[in-house]
């Protein structure tokens, strides 16, 4: 037991040693716990305000709302974004600025918006689509593999920061429509995360997009 003991300490301090020599950067970080500066990102987001909104509450229903969004999501859609991976031509007219910024400045901003609260929504009262909406974001439909919503998005909508699962409560209809069919035409294709999302939204029609959007709208927790 003793020398089991001692045998771990070494462990642990050979691990330490190894870990203080080498430098990190914000990409080696482990995944969940990457964090900017939000103060410092405040100042670099004055070009985003116009459709994002101050804080980051978009009141256009084609612009996404990116308040309160999960951390790690921004950060690396921000960089798709920069890199033309992500591409939109209302997101371009930023592109230059944001191939002036650097690493640290992208993960500021991230933090700067997922510590804004979002605004939320309220979902249109049709009977008819709250049903689908529900029944398929809470347990999909097996028969034509769609998977449940929730099991990576919470049941509340909230996503996962950890997985870099994006929130989808409270988000614009408009945006939530256009991005599942960018998913389903496979238009939207930046990284090798899109790929689980394409895959699912191969299997939707319009008027189930339509119930799944007014869903997630009027999601909160
Ligand atoms: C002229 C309007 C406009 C400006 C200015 C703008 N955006 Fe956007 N942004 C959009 C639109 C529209 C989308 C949705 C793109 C799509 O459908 O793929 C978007 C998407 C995003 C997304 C992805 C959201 C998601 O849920 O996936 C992020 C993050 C983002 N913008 C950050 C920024 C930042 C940071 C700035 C400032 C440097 C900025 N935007 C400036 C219009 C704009
Ligand atoms: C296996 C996990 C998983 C499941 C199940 C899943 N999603 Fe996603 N979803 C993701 C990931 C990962 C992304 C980000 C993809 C990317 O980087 O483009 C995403 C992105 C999205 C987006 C875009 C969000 C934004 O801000 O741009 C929407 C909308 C969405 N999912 C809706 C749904 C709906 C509706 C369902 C159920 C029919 C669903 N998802 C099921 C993992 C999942």
């Amino acid at each position: 037991m003793k020398s089991f003991l001692i045998l771990t300490a070494t462990f642990v301090l050979v691990f330490n040693t190894n870990a203080a020599e080498k430098s990190l950067g914000p990409d080696d970080m482990p995944k969940g716990f990457v964090s900017g500066d939000a103060s410092k990102g405040s100042a670099l987001v004055q070009s985003c305000a116009a459709c994002h909104g101050a804080d980051g509450n978009s009141i256009n229903s084609d612009w996404p709302k990116i308040a309160g969004q999960n951390e790690k999501y921004l950060y690396e859609q921000i960089k798709y974004f920069r890199s033309g991976e992500r591409n939109n031509a209302l997101m371009m007219t930023v592109t230059p600025y944001l191939q002036s910024l650097s690493e640290k400045d992208l993960l500021d901003i991230a933090a700067f918006y997922s510590s804004n609260v979002s605004t939320g929504g309220q979902a249109k009262n049709d009977t008819e689509l709250l049903e689908l909406g529900t029944k398929l974001y809470r347990f999909g439909d097996i028969k034509k593999q769609i998977p449940a919503c929730t099991s990576c998005h919470s049941v509340y909508g909230d996503g996962n920061n950890l997985a870099n699962y994006p929130a989808v409560a409270g988000q614009q209809v408009g945006y939530l429509v256009s991005s599942l069919k960018a998913y389903r035409s496979k238009e939207r294709n930046a990284g090798e995360q899109s790929l689980v999302m394409q895959s699912i939204a191969e299997n939707l029609t319009d008027n189930e997009i339509d119930a799944l959007a007014n869903y997630m709208h009027g999601l909160y927790k």
